[in-house]
């Protein structure tokens, strides 16, 4: 059974075959959701079983024939109409028996499970969620009852609590239950603390119990339930063997102590069947019935399970939000006179001002690989900044410093990212404490992460997560302001508002994007950063998504970082492009210098890998070589060593980015020694001079 509910718990949130942005529309409503875990007859069976034995315990001293202890001169007779178990060896009824029996067996196995299972899941979902040294405290302890010998345990505990009835068999099995399932939960909780979906619930500013209540333990409810059922089983099976074993409360009736009273009658002996079949039974019968019930619970609970998609009600469309006006200054012209200097970002209208960041991530053994150095950009307010580079250059490791998202074993060892609000008060992110931050992300820099399909809570309906950003930061907001503001936000992404009920695998993977990008918008942010959001989807689903930005964009007027290896693609929707290569920047241009005079020897082979979506054909030479290995980067330039313009002094001196000024007047940066080094070598850059 846990290995099973482990199974679904691990299972890819989302589906990714599914590109197509024209879902089927979901069918059903919430009267056929309830209806759904009744649909399978097995766990039908299964809850009638349970059931069954549930309102016979309930209800035993009111229906019971007999008193279970009164004896009779019926001795040992079988089924007939006045005792239909028949009687012991002492004229007691065995159906009276049975149906007290049935009280304590359950009482034990309910009791020993709830306790059992809250243990486990304090200790397992705590150990695993907070890590370190709480983690190594609890699991030490886990462990430590894991390795006890249960069953010795469990009878010498037992012999000592003889006449504390059910309550201590109840603390015992609790005692020696509970670990097994705290060690899955663990293991569960730190694979789902690691998933992007928890990721993004925390970027968003959710505090740790929210995402323990609503991402964590959620998705963990079948491993619960099958860990919960299980030790209802073990604890009743437990019971009966210490009562038929003679170390339960004996004149307390139960399953356990009938077949006890049954063994010292020597009924199997005499051939009394009628007096230890039915106990053992009714074990055997609720322990499928439980079992079937867990399979039924697994498909209640992953929406993945249930076949059709699920329906709510029609929801109102929202109005569009209003435009926020903002004015977008011009860039100051440029000198018409070609000049190189050393770098100084242009400081009009910044909205986000990165200086000299670097972050390195450290090995086991305390080594370092600079991921980021010497990073330097601005953005601008409205302004879409495309940073491309090949795969392992530092981009993905620059979007989660920029939003502090970062976590160990990367370290910011320098720089300085400065956010201008827009009332023109200027906030240094990297000195931000904690409820700074959380206020700062998602209110004004936001993120889309790059596969929506791991980013959504699978069990979570797309409006509840839309929903859980606007309650994160905005409590105050009411319940229906904030329905309201989900049915907005799914308008202006173009997703229809009656999907604000579905599951993640229920939409198409251009809808999942679109949600997020939802998300991303949630709070109204002045940045949003975006870190490959369309890698995964077809081109034509990718365009729509693309044209959905570039159109939100002008009209909220946020800034965006835009992250793709499709260069063709930034060239397209970007006002400036920077370009990365061995986590450092080495070329900034506004986006139609950068695709008409590349500056950069690596540019320009980058952009002769790929296909323009317009323009005229030509013929893809691409790179040599492959990225370089940020442990042991080439001295000097980390290029040199596939670079077709290298000379002498690349292999001893780091390019600085230096600025660049074209006979046009338009200005680029490049970290190329062929600028720094006069008019000779810029002829062989403008010639592409092979060595
Ligand atoms: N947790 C980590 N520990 C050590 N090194 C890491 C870690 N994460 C990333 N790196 C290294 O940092 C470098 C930059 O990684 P990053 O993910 O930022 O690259 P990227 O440009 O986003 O690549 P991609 O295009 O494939 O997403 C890579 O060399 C990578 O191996
Ligand atoms: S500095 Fe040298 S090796 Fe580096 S890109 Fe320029 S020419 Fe090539
Ligand atoms: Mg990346």
């Amino acid at each position: 059974m846990a290995v099973q509910a482990a199974a679904l718990a691990e299972a890819d949130p989302a589906d990714p075959a599914a590109t197509d942005d024209t879902a089927a529309e979901p069918a059903g409503g919430p009267a056929r959701l309830r209806s759904r875990l009744l649909r399978s007859p097995l766990t039908l069976i299964g809850l009638a079983v349970v059931l069954i034995f549930v309102v016979l315990a309930v209800v035993a001293p009111w229906i019971s024939p007999y008193d279970p202890s009164t004896v009779s001169d019926d001795t040992l007779v079988g089924p007939n109409t006045a005792h239909w178990l028949g009687t012991t060896q002492n004229g007691q009824d065995v159906l009276s028996q049975m149906l007290y029996g049935a009280r304590a067996s359950m009482l034990v196995g309910l009791g020993a499970a709830v306790l059992a299972t809250f243990l486990s899941v304090v200790v397992g979902v705590t150990a695993g969620y907070v890590g370190g040294l709480g983690d190594e405290v609890l699991s030490l302890l886990a462990n430590v009852f894991l390795v006890l010998p249960s069953v010795p345990l469990t009878i010498i505990l037992a012999a000592y609590l003889p006449h504390s009835g059910s309550l201590g068999i109840i603390l015992v099995i609790t005692l020696t239950g509970w670990a097994w399932g705290a060690r899955v939960l663990r293991a569960q909780t730190l694979s789902l603390r690691k998933r992007d979906f928890v990721e993004a619930a925390r970027a968003t500013g959710d505090k740790t119990w929210r995402i323990i209540l609503k991402d964590i333990l959620p998705n963990q409810l079948a491993v619960i339930a099958a860990s919960f059922l299980g030790t209802v089983n073990f604890a009743i099976l437990t019971q009966a063997t210490l009562a038929f074993l003679g170390l339960a409360d004996v004149t307390q009736w139960s399953w356990g102590t009938i077949l006890y009273w049954a063994q010292t009658g020597s009924a199997l002996l005499t051939g009394a069947w009628w007096w230890f079949v039915p106990a053992g039974l009714a074990i055997a019968l609720l322990g499928t019935a439980l079992s079937l019930v867990n399979f039924g619970i697994d498909e209640f609970i992953n929406p993945r399970l249930r076949q059709a998609g699920i329906g709510t009600k029609k929801a109102q469309r929202g109005q569009v939000a209003a435009k926020r006006a903002r004015r977008i200054r011009n860039h100051a012209p440029a000198e018409r006179r070609t000049e190189v200097t050393p770098f100084t970002p242009d400081s009009t209208d910044v909205v986000l001002d990165v200086r000299d960041l670097r972050v390195e991530y450290v090995g086991d053994g305390g080594e370092r690989t600079p991921a980021v150095s010497d990073v330097s950009f601005t953005l601008r307010r409205g302004e879409v900044l495309g940073i491309a580079g090949e795969s392992g250059s530092g981009k993905s490791t620059l979007a989660y410093a920029i939003t502090r998202l970062h976590k160990p074993p990367a370290e910011i060892t320098q720089g300085q990212i400065v956010y201008t609000k827009p009332d023109g008060d200027t906030v240094d992110v990297l000195a931000m404490g904690d409820a700074e931050l959380r206020g700062f992300r998602w209110e004004e820099l936001s993120i889309v992460f790059q596969s929506a399909m791991h980013a959504l809570n699978p069990i979570m309906r797309i409006g509840e997560q839309i929903e859980d950003v606007i309650v994160a930061h905005r409590p105050r907001m009411t319940r229906q302001e904030r329905a309201a503001r989900v049915v907005e936000l799914l308008g202006i992404v173009g997703i229809p508002a009656d999907r604000s009920g579905s599951y993640p695998h229920e939409l198409s993977g251009g809808m999942r994007q679109r949600a997020m990008i939802a998300i991303g918008l949630a709070l109204d942010p002045e940045i949003i950063v975006m870190d490959e959001p369309t890698t995964a989807l077809d081109v034509v689903i990718q365009r729509q998504i693309i044209e959905k930005i570039m159109e939100l964009k002008d009209r909220l007027g946020f800034s965006v970082v835009f992250i793709t290896h499709d260069l063709s693609l930034l060239i397209e929707l970007s006002d400036t492009i920077a370009v990365m290569y061995g986590g450092r920047i080495v070329e900034t241009a506004a986006a139609d210098d950068f695709y008409r005079r590349p500056q950069h020897p690596y540019s320009r082979g980058l952009l002769a890998s790929f296909p323009t979506l317009g323009g005229p054909k030509r013929e893809l030479t691409g790179i040599v070589g492959s990225p370089p290995d940020l442990r042991r980067l080439p001295s000097g330039c980390a290029f040199q060593p596939r670079c077709p313009l290298a000379f002498d002094a690349c292999g001893s001196h780091v390019p600085p980015l230096l600025r660049i000024t074209g006979p046009d007047g338009a200005t680029s940066h490049a970290a190329c020694l062929l600028h720094a080094d006069g008019a000779r070598n810029q002829d062989r850059l403008v010639t592409g001079e092979m060595r």
